[in-house]
């Protein structure tokens, strides 16, 4: 049978994180992986979803074209699929040359048979650049709580939705100025027209879908479907096709999905095979996707397809997580938080631990956490100790015996055989983390027998004996690699190799092992290393009894509180340090001023007698790591001081970056210019 398997497409713009990766990639490639092993004709399709507003945006601020902006950022995003092992057959873009022909004719079939149709809106439009900003993009004061940042959708802090209209003195985010509202004709998809097409066709395949997918699902389909804007007033995107609209260009949600087409179509001639086959069940479609993208997929992107009414292929089977955070917060790049791709590419640490560990925490039900102790531990542990030490063990001992021939235990072998059969049920039913967990036990249940048989009692007195047990543990450990294959490819690879063997669940034959070379190196306790700015809140300050000009000052940050001691008796009343937002160099070796130990230092602007306490805009809690050359985890005044700590404009720099925390720049008021110390 052919498997046509695709993941999201992240947007080129994105910085990949691991929730990225754990959202939509690997699953997909969990699953290829998995369906090529079983013989099946796969093809595995991603790549970068690259037209829209964020990706003009994105180009504007680092003053490139968008074009040089996606092939820039395709680079990376290829050499982030690689290092994790993600077995696309092709990881393409949805700039490839097939792409414009190919939504132009989706978009032109849809208007011929009247389900695309026209409506006017008013829109916020930026003065200098003249792009409709979507609403995200306008920031203003909330007019329920006052709040000075809400975007134009959703006021941050009361949670209020909004329209960028509602907002006082709006800005846009990408010049700095108020937006110019504008009517404009802009071109819809009827989906009302589609529903019941939609309904009929969902009816026949949700129940194969995973929780997440088809509860999102329905819920969505509780209300009428409504209709959905589908062009936009920039530059970067497909044009629409009909010379009534030429300034407009088509939304990335509606050429995104049809990217999964173009880039089968730039893989292989032979696309059709995949995306209009004869019979529809010779192909089987599953889409892999986080839990935002659902409705795309489940029903805005088979809409299109159905009204187009040619034989697409439509997805059969839908897989989507929830979200992975970062030691309980939302990844964020701007606010520090989280593992990003290129980031993790950089630990001594192979592809593979981070593929196994971020299977046994994967979202399939609910939000899940990464955490780093848990990360070290389960690595550690489940991995190295039990399956690592098994292979090594077995391939220690064979080397010493000899050849192993063909013998099974046959009690323990029917065990084994139950253990691969549950394995492929969950497999088949997309249960990765249970799939994972059973090939874990299996491996533990086969430590047992080793230890319980102790073949090293009788590697001279009963070689007939030691050899049954050494083949039926080869037979068990072959299983275990090739069940663990779609999770740690690599390794599994290397297990089979170090006793001559073949990947998949055929029999073993004989095995010898004439070098001891497997061999995991275990992962270190994790320390973060630079300088590490934290946003904490004074929630309590007194003198220091021993100083005249020092206060002691506990300050909450997050997870914790600290103490620390700080010079700011002339500058600041106590009543005026209480509560207020600081930001602290958390990792500072703590001191002792006059008798009180400090557990950091809070980062204050200042020229001549003008002392200020910066005071971010952001969460407490919220982070920034800060590069520092010599990567240790504990610094000293003199290593913060051997950067280059400046005010201008009353912005502050370091080393000739603008310092943002919590994803806003930190702003001074009395200092205009100066030092930061
Ligand atoms: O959420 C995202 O990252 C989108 N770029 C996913 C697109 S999926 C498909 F339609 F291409
Ligand atoms: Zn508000």
């Amino acid at each position: 049978m052919k498997i046509l398997v695709t993941s999201a497409l992240p947007y080129v713009n994105n910085d990949l994180h691991l929730g990225h990766m754990i959202g939509s990639v690997l699953p997909a490639d969990v699953f290829a992986r998995y369906a090529r092993l079983c013989n099946h004709d796969v093809l595995y399709i991603c790549g970068n979803d690259e037209y829209g507003t964020a990706t003009e945006i994105s180009a504007l601020k680092e003053h490139i074209t968008p074009k040089e902006l996606c092939d820039k950022y395709h680079k990376i995003h290829k050499k982030v699929i690689k290092w994790f092992e993600i077995s696309t057959d092709r990881f393409g873009r949805t700039t490839n040359k097939e792409h414009i022909s190919t939504v132009q004719e989706i978009f032109l079939a849809l208007y011929k048979k009247g389900y695309v149709v026209e409506k006017e809106i008013e829109q916020p439009i930026d003065m200098d650049t003249g792009i409709a900003l979507a609403d995200r993009y306008i920031e203003g004061t909330c007019p329920y709580c006052g709040y000075e940042y809400a975007r134009g959708d959703q006021c941050e802090n009361c949670g209020k939705l909004l329209t960028p209209q509602e907002l006082i003195n709006p800005k846009s985010k990408i010049s700095g100025k108020p937006p110019i509202f504008k009517s404009n004709k802009h071109l819809f998809l009827d989906l009302p027209a589609l529903q019941d097409k939609i309904n009929d066709w969902q009816k026949e395949r949700i129940q194969s879908w995973n929780h997440v997918a088809a509860s999102i699902t329905q819920n969505w389909m509780k209300e009428p479907l409504k209709l959905r804007d589908i062009t936009r007033n920039i530059k970067w995107g497909v044009p629409v096709p009909l010379e009534k609209y030429k300034d407009l260009v088509i939304y990335v949600w509606f050429d995104a999905p049809i990217g999964y087409i173009s880039i089968t179509k730039m893989h292989t001639e032979k696309w059709k095979e995949w995306w209009m086959p004869e019979n529809d069940n010779d192909v089987k479609y599953y889409q892999f996707m986080g839990k935002d993208n659902v409705p795309f997929h489940s029903v805005i992107f088979p809409g299109m397809l159905l009204g187009d009414g040619r034989q697409w292929k439509t997805v059969d089977v839908i897989h989507a997580m929830e979200y992975l955070n970062y030691e309980g917060k939302k990844f964020s790049k701007s606010k520090g938080t989280g593992i990003f791709c290129t980031q993790a590419m950089e630990y001594p640490y192979p592809a593979d631990y981070w593929r196994f560990y971020l299977f046994l925490v994967a979202p399939d039900k609910s939000d899940t956490n990464f955490k780093w102790d848990e990360f070290v531990e389960r690595v550690n542990k489940e991995l190295i100790d039990n399956t690592g030490n098994l292979v090594r063990r077995l391939s220690t001992m064979v080397n010493r015996f000899g050849k192993v021939k063909p013998d099974k235990d046959e009690n323990i072998i029917k065990e084994i055989d139950d253990f691969v059969d549950e394995y492929k049920k969950e497999m088949d039913n997309l249960n990765f983390r249970k799939a994972l967990t059973l090939t874990l036990d299996l491996s533990a249940k086969v430590n047992a027998y080793f230890q319980s048989s102790a073949p090293w009692t009788k590697l001279k007195t009963n070689t007939d004996e030691c050899n049954k047990i050494f083949y039926t543990i080869g037979y068990a450990v072959q299983r275990i690699a090739t069940m663990l294959y779609p999770f740690t490819p690599k390794i599994s690879e290397k297990i089979v190799k170090e006793f001559g063997m073949k990947l998949g669940f055929d029999d073993v034959g004989g095995f010898e092992v004439t070098d001891v070379n497997f061999m995991l190196k275990k992962m270190g306790q994790h320390v973060e290393k630079g300088i590490i700015l934290r946003v904490g809140k004074i929630i309590k300050i007194e003198k220091n009894p021993n100083a005249e000009k020092l206060y002691v000052e506990t300050v909450d940050i997050g997870n914790k509180n600290v103490t620390i001691v700080s010079g700011l008796v002339d500058y600041y009343s106590k009543e005026e340090l209480l509560g207020k937002k600081i930001i602290l160099v958390e990792n500072l070796k703590p001191a002792k001023l006059r008798g009180v130990k400090s557990e950091g230092m809070l980062l204050a602007a200042e020229a001549g007698d003008t002392v200020e306490v910066l005071e971010p805009d952001a969460e407490v809690g919220d982070k920034i790591l800060l590069q520092h050359d010599t990567n240790k985890d504990i610094i000293t005044i003199d290593d913060l001081l051997s950067h280059k700590w400046e005010v201008k404009d009353n912005k502050v720099y370091f080393d000739d970056k603008e310092l943002i925390i919590g994803g806003k720049p930190v702003k001074t008021k009395k200092v205009k210019n100066g030092v930061v110390r």
